[in-house]
């Protein structure tokens, strides 16, 4: 049978407003666009997933409202299977609200909602099979990260962990976490690190930290500049590919999906890894998280 890939994660309406500038802390300002856009970490890595062709799944939680109902019509249009994606009736749809400068560069408040309504036990087991890529982060409550990592585990899947927001990252994750793809932050919570990495040597002294637990995997993503790759004791690295950056959110989500997606397909670790880097410079290009990754065909076209 074929590996898909299995999305456990968060579904958010992105409520996005463009500024010149950041306001600064008790200021007012005025935007110059507001836009309401599918997003949320799980739904990101999703569509970026089943945007490369990859049989892809979504385990999740929305509210019976208009913005659930929006969320599930954004999935089916990229063709992810929703059937583990509940509606919760008494709280809303998650929400992000979603502030991004004439830079690219956002910030982002979310309101968990209905992402955060999963109960005391993961429930769908039975969605996991043998050879399955199974990708989280943490915008959905930890232990069901663990109890879904925990099932992977029993049958064979690979964890891949994307411990974003970094705020909630439960260092006991990564002794279930086959791969680990992390920003620097988040490598350097990974490592209890006093501060984030910056030199090479600090890079390094972080991923053996981090492989010193289970997980012997790790990509971190480093924006413009690629990323690096430290593969059970081998290190190598994909340079950046320079864009005019419209919107940098989901850039992360985009880079995680189309990596599972690549090793559901075969693809060896670092081919995976440049595959994924390029996707997410594209998504940037583009306004929004959701509907900014691009398809096989649009990556396969940097490529060859
Ligand atoms: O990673 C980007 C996502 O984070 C956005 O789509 C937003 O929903 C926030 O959760």
């Amino acid at each position: 049978m074929m590996s898909k890939v299995v999305v456990v994660g968060s579904l958010n309406m992105d409520i996005v407003i463009q500024v010149e500038r950041h306001p600064h802390v008790g200021e007012t300002i005025f935007s110059q666009s507001v836009s309401s856009i599918p997003g949320g970490k799980g739904a990101n890595q999703a569509a970026a997933s089943a945007s490369q062709g990859a049989a892809t799944h979504l385990i999740g939680r929305v509210g019976a409202d208009d913005f659930g109902d929006a969320l599930l019509q954004f999935c089916h249009r990229f063709c992810i299977n929703t059937d583990a994606v509940k509606r919760v009736p008494n709280l809303p749809t998650g929400q992000a609200f979603v502030t991004v400068d004439v830079e690219g560069v956002n910030s982002v408040v979310v309101h968990g909602g209905a992402n955060q309504s999963w109960g005391a036990t993961f429930s769908d087991t039975e969605l996991i099979g043998p050879g399955d890529m199974i990708l989280a982060q943490l915008e959905i409550p930890t232990h069901i990260v663990a109890q879904a990592f925990e099932a992977a585990k029993t049958k064979g899947a690979t964890t891949i962990l994307n411990p974003s927001p970094v705020a909630f990252f439960d260092l006991d994750l990564l002794d279930l976490t086959d791969i680990l793809i992390a920003n620097e932050h988040e490598l350097g919570t990974a490592a209890q690190a006093k501060s984030q990495p910056s030199s090479a040597d600090d890079y390094a002294a972080a991923e053996a930290a981090a492989a010193g637990r289970a997980c012997k995997r790790i990509i971190t993503t480093l924006g413009e500049l690629g990323v690096r790759i430290y593969d059970r004791g081998e290190r190598s690295s994909v340079p950046g590919r320079r864009v005019q950056a419209v919107d940098t959110t989901g850039a992360g989500d985009c880079f995680a999906g189309t990596f599972a997606a690549a090793l559901a397909d075969g693809a060896d670790f670092v081919a995976a890894a440049k595959r994924a880097n390029l996707a997410a410079s594209i998504s940037v290009t583009r306004l929004g998280a959701g509907p900014s990754m691009p398809t096989r065909d649009e990556v396969d076209a940097l490529i060859n």
